[in-house]
C-alpha cells in the first residue's frame, strides 16, 4: 500500500508563486486552520496580495497571534504589486464541534457578500485511537472531512453567488480541498469504508487508513462540487500540500519523527501548491473525466497531479463522490436543519 508516490515526494523546483498572482484587492478568502503551517503561508501571501482575509480557526489567542505576526514580516517580492491595503481577519471555527459550525458560517455571511476562494485546510493526523470529536464521530472523519463539507454546505450560496458576478472572472471562484498524499492508502475498492466510516475498530497499520480515508473524501469532495456546481460557475480542486515541517507533527512518535524530518520541506513551500490551486489560470469548469481540470488534484508545488486510482475509478465508474455527500447529508441532517 503506498501512500505517497515519488513525484509527491521529491517535486519538482516551483514553478508558480507569489510573483504569479496578480492584486487581489476587493476579493474575499477564507483559509481554515491558517493561524499555523502552510495555511499561515498562504494567509501571509494573499494578505500582501491586498485581499480581505479570515483565518478561520479554533484559538482566538493563536488567531490574533498569527495576525500580528504576519502583519510584522516582510512581504514576498512582486514585480508590480504594492502591499498594504490587505485585511486580516480572524473568524472562530472549531471543526471537533458540529454544532458550532453553522454559527461559524452565519458570522462570516454577516460581514461579506462575496467569498472568491476557500481552502479547506485545517486538518489533523495521527490522531491518537479512540479520540473522538464532540459529537462522537473518530476525529480524522469528523475534523478533516465530515465538518468542512458541513462548513462548506453553508457557504456554498455566496461561492455560488461570487461566481456568477458579472465582474468576477470566469473560474476564479473556488473551493480548495487540501488533501494528502496519504489519500492513496485509503480503504479498496472506493477510498470510503461505507459500513463504517468511523472505523473505530481499525488499530495497527490499518489505522493509518482513517488519515487516509479523510483525506480521500477531501478528493472526493472536491470532484463532487466540481460536478454539481460546475455548471455554475464553481472550480473545486484538492491537493496534496506536500510533506511539511509544521505542527502536523505533534501526533507522531519521536522515533517516526526522526526518520522523517530529514525529508521535509519548509512549510512555504506548501503555500505555494495551495496559492497555485486558487490562482492558476490552467482550469476552467470542463470536469476532470471530460478532459478538463475540474475536480482535479494537484501535487507540490503547483503540478497538475494525478490522484489515487482507485478513488478516481470510484468517482468515474460508480459515482461514489454522489454517494459520499449524499452519506453526508443524511449524516449531518439535524445541523443541516437546525
Ligand atoms: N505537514 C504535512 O506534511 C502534510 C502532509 C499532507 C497533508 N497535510 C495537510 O495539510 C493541512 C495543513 O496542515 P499543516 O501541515 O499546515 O499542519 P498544522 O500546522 O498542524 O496546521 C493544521 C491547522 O489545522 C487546525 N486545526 C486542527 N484541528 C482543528 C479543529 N478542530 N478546528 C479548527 N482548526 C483545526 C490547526 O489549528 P490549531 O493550531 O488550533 O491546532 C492548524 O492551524 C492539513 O489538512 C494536513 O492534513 C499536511
Amino acid at each position: 500500500m503506498s501512500v505517497i508516490t515519488w513525484r509527491e515526494s521529491f517535486p519538482p523546483k516551483p514553478q508558480f508563486a507569489e510573483k504569479d498572482i496578480p492584486d487581489q484587492y476587493g476579493r474575499v478568502f477564507i483559509i481554515t486552520g491558517g493561524s499555523s503551517g502552510c495555511g499561515y503561508e498562504v494567509a501571509k501571501a494573499v494578505y500582501n496580495l491586498n485581499g480581505r482575509v479570515y483565518i478561520a480557526a479554533r484559538s482566538s489567542e493563536n488567531g490574533q497571534q498569527a495576525i500580528q505576526r504576519i502583519k510584522s514580516e516582510p512581504a514576498a517580492q512582486h514585480p508590480s504589486v504594492k502591499s498594504g491595503k490587505g485585511e486580516l481577519f480572524f473568524l472562530k471555527l472549531d471543526l471537533n464541534d458540529l454544532s458550532s459550525i453553522k454559527d461559524s458560517a452565519k458570522e462570516f455571511l454577516s460581514r461579506e457578500s462575496r467569498l472568491d476562494v476557500i481552502w479547506h485546510n485545517a486538518g489533523v493526523g495521527g490522531v491518537p485511537q479512540g479520540c473522538v470529536t464532540k459529537q462522537g464521530y473518530e476525529t480524522h472523519f469528523g475534523v478533516n472531512a465530515l465538518a468542512p463539507f458541513l462548513f462548506q454546505h453553508f457557504l456554498n450560496p455566496i461561492c455560488l453567488q461570487t461566481a456568477s458576478r458579472s465582474d468576477v472572472r470566469p473560474y476564479a471562484t473556488r473551493v480548495i480541498w487540501v488533501s494528502s498524499s496519504g489519500h492513496r492508502g485509503s480503504p479498496k475498492p472506493d477510498g470510503v469504508n461505507w459500513d463504517d466510516m468511523n472505523m473505530h475498530s481499525a488499530s495497527g497499520l490499518r489505522a493509518i487508513m482513517k488519515y487516509g480515508q479523510s483525506k480521500a473524501m477531501n478528493v472526493m469532495c472536491a470532484y463532487e462540487f466540481a460536478r454539481r456546481y460546475g455548471p455554475r460557475g464553481l472550480v473545486s480542486l484538492s491537493l496534496h500540500p506536500g510533506s511539511l515541517k509544521s505542527g502536523f507533527q505533534r501526533n507522531q512518535g519521536s522515533i517516526f519523527k526522526a526518520i522523517t524530518k530529514p525529508l521535509l520541506y519548509d512549510q512555504h513551500y506548501g503555500g505555494l501548491t495551495e496559492l497555485f490551486a486558487a490562482f492558476n489560470r490552467d482550469v476552467n469548469t470542463t470536469m476532470i473525466d471530460a478532459g478538463g481540470r475540474n475536480g482535479a488534484y494537484i501535487e507540490p508545488w503547483g503540478n497538475w497531479g494525478t490522484m489515487g486510482e482507485h478513488i478516481l475509478d470510484g468517482l468515474s465508474n460508480r459515482k461514489t463522490g454522489e454517494r459520499l455527500l449524499g452519506a453526508f447529508e443524511i449524516m449531518l441532517k439535524e445541523y443541516i436543519q437546525s
